[in-house]
């Protein structure tokens, strides 16, 4: 006996999920790859809702009131675990992890969307930023959290496929992944009209707020930082200070370190950096209203994380934030001759002299041997 178990939606549902999730879990330690990875995440959030919807609203097998869901039915089904009872839907221990994944998917994407928009100031939630900076790294690991609660949760279903593919190859519920049968006694489903109509909107949404936040710049991974134009802002700023190496964006240092770079411009890292006293204290000025403490981005907060532990530090490449950041790049790259120092940030970081830091704009360009 054959029966149809999972419908076309359910299945088309299911590889979007286990791609999209696949694709976010790869992007997700590589700072270049964050717009990829937030999109990935709009896009799994629109499934994980359609699929809570599906689960009261869809067919037989795929609706919550379906899933075995007692602590007694589980007991029983894991104490018989090498000859137990055959379902046509989830056993009981797969309903079990489904329902938490759908509800940790869920606080993952939420969390996600949050951290973006506190950390970065980008998405729908940028808005953030401003009030909240300051919690940034909580949001972030809150974020993790859950997205290794989720990786374990894969695991155990990976885990539970692949066992079950080995006491009961019979009923091909691997099979039933892809064709949507198995090879059990057990009615069949069918659809109406409106839970077609239903999925294929749905599932038709989610691809195309994946494709939509890839390629177009709009509220979902905006940024709330705006381009700086320095030489509108302070026109011997940039005349002064971007003459030798790249324009420094003042809210890379601290007020205490602005003070101390501009109070010693006759020995400055070795170069004599002079300038009449009007220029240096009007720059100077500049420079110290606009210093880290004035500012809610990423790199600004924890550079001054990092000041407060060491205030003598007047090089943003002397920070251990600094360092950390760039801990992973070969030193070599750094002294080549198409780079020459770290300090030339614009080689790799393309608009740091438009006051951004984007983690999409971070290039390290080819150098040669
Ligand atoms: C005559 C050339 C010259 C001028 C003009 C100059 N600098 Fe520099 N600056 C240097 C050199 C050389 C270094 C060391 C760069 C290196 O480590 O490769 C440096 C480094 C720095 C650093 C530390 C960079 C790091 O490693 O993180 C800061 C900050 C800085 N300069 C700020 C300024 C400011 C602000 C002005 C304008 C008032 C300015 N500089 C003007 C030559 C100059
Ligand atoms: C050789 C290329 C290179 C140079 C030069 C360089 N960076 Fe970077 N920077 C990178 C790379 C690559 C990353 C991303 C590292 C990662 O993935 O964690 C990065 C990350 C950063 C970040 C963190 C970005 C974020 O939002 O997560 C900041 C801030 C930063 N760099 C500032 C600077 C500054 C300031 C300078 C110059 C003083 C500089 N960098 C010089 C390559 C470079």
């Amino acid at each position: 006996m054959k029966a149809y178990v999972w419908s076309l939606p359910t299945r088309v549902f299911h590889m979007m999920f286990a791609a999209f999730i696949a694709a976010a879990i790869l992007s997700g330690d590589e700072d270049s790859l964050l717009n990829i990875h937030a999109s990935l995440g709009y896009a799994i959030g629109v499934l994980v809702v359609y699929r809570i919807v599906w689960g009261f609203a869809g067919p037989r097998y795929s609706r919550f009131s379906d899933f075995p869901l007692s602590l007694k039915e589980l007991k029983e089904f894991m104490l018989n675990i090498f000859d137990h009872k055959k379902y046509a839907g989830h056993n009981p221990a797969a309903s079990f992890v489904m329902v938490t994944m759908l509800i940790v998917v869920f606080l993952t994407v939420a969390t996600g969307i949050l951290a973006y928009g506190i950390q970065e100031g980008r998405g729908i939630l940028g808005f953030l930023n401003s009030p909240y900076f300051k919690e940034m790294k909580l949001f972030k690991e809150i974020h993790e959290f859950f997205s290794t609660f989720l990786m374990i949760l894969i695991a155990a279903h990976l885990g539970g496929v692949a066992f079950d593919r080995l006491i009961d190859k019979k009923t091909d519920t691997l099979g039933s992944i892809v064709n949507g049968h198995k090879n059990i006694d057990a009615p069949s489903v069918t659809l109406n009209l409106f839970q077609k109509l239903f999925s294929f909107f749905a599932l038709t949404l989610a691809a195309g707020v994946l494709f939509y936040s890839l390629f177009f710049n709009s509220v979902l991974t905006k940024s709330t930082h705006k381009e700086i134009s320095y030489e509108k802002e302070h026109s011997a700023f940039v005349a002064e200070c971007a003459s030798c190496h790249t324009l420094y964006p003042p809210h890379l240092l601290s007020r205490a370190s602005w003070e101390k770079v501009m109070n010693s411009l006759d020995d400055h890292f070795g170069d004599d950096a002079s300038l009449d006293e009007q220029t240096r204290v009007s720059i100077r000025d500049y420079l110290m209203k606009n210093s880290a403490e004035s500012s809610t981005k990423e790199s600004a907060f924890y550079i001054l994380n990092s000041l407060k532990k060491s205030e003598d530090i007047i090089a943003v490449t002397q920070t251990p934030y600094w360092k950390h950041r760039h801990k992973s790049i070969d030193k070599n790259i750094f002294s080549s001759k198409e780079i020459k120092s770290k300090a030339n940030c614009k080689a790799c970081h393309s608009d740091i002299e438009r006051g951004l830091i984007e983690d999409s704009n971070i290039k390290i360009p080819k150098i040669g041997v």
